[in-house]
């Protein structure tokens, strides 16, 4: 059997390139050939969005099945890329967690419903909302591994102790074969020393667990989203689809070792 691998994108800092990564590395995991799930589990919804979907409009949304309204099968719907399937997301879902308040185990909503289908995909790509709440919890739980897009700018390494501490805590009580999947710098522009200078402080800190690809900042990619396609079918020759199918390499690779 496949063996499946289901990646958390996560950091709790908005405007990160959480979004754009799971969106991107998504589709460029489908045109590599894989058969990919990509769960929006931000109340924003800018990945269900981003793919063209609209998100006001969706019949079924990760808040259906957290809120047991829903089978997970019944939320998967098709998107314009071959190969990538979704659970949409919307602003339902920021009621979610007040109502599931006194829920029995409910940090293992998602890791039960996504054990009904993970076997049918390659990978599972889950793009987190911008906080450490029960929905990025119930992310995690259900997660083999965690991507973190680091900003390349001044602020970038504020809060990130936080969130390494969150995943410890989860892989202590909630998730014990979580692992790291490795650090992604976005945003990187190469004109300015700052850029160099996040990458080598983190460098310092994580070590191994840094992805080689490093995103650019690339006009292209802020722009994709408004057309509902990722890079890869918006602009296919462009640094920003470039490196995002550097990075999807990487991952695949990374499955093997
Ligand atoms: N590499 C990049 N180059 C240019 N714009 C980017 C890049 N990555 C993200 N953006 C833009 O920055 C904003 C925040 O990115 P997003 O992926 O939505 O972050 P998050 O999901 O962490 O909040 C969005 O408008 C997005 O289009
Ligand atoms: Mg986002």
């Amino acid at each position: 059997m496949k063996k499946v691998r289901i990646i958390a994108v996560a950091n709790q800092k908005g405007g990160v390139g959480k979004t754009t990564t799971a969106v991107n590395l998504s589709a460029c995991l489908a045109e590599a050939g894989k058969k990919v799930l990509i769960i929006d589990a931000d109340p924003q919804g800018n990945t269900t969005s981003g793919l063209g979907l609209e998100k006001n409009n969706v019949e079924k949304t990760i808040y259906e099945i957290l809120l047991d309204e829903s089978s997970i099968e019944d939320t998967i719907v098709g998107t314009c890329v071959d190969g990538l399937f979704i659970i949409p997301s919307n602003i339902n879902l920021s009621g979610a967690e007040i109502e599931l308040i006194g829920r029995d185990k409910r940090e293992y909503i998602l890791t039960e419903a996504v054990g009904k289908i993970k076997n049918e995909y390659e990978f599972i790509i889950i793009d987190c909302p911008p906080s450490l709440n029960l929905i990025t919890i119930n992310a995690l739980t259900a997660s083999d591994t965690v991507l973190v897009p680091i900003q390349c700018e001044y602020f970038a390494l504020e809060g990130l102790e936080q969130l390494l501490h969150t995943i410890g805590l989860v892989k202590k009580r909630l998730n014990p074969s979580l692992e790291m999947e490795g650090v992604v710098f976005t945003m990187y522009d190469a004109r300015t020393n700052l850029s160099m200078e996040v990458v080598e402080e983190v460098k310092k800190d994580l070590g191994d667990n840094i992805y080689k690809t490093i995103i650019p900042r690339n006009v292209r990619l802020g722009e994709a989203p408004s057309h509902g396609l990722p890079i890869t079918m918006y602009d296919s020759r462009s640094k920003g689809a470039e490196s995002y199918r550097l990075l999807a390499e990487e991952v695949i690779e990374k499955e093997w070792n």
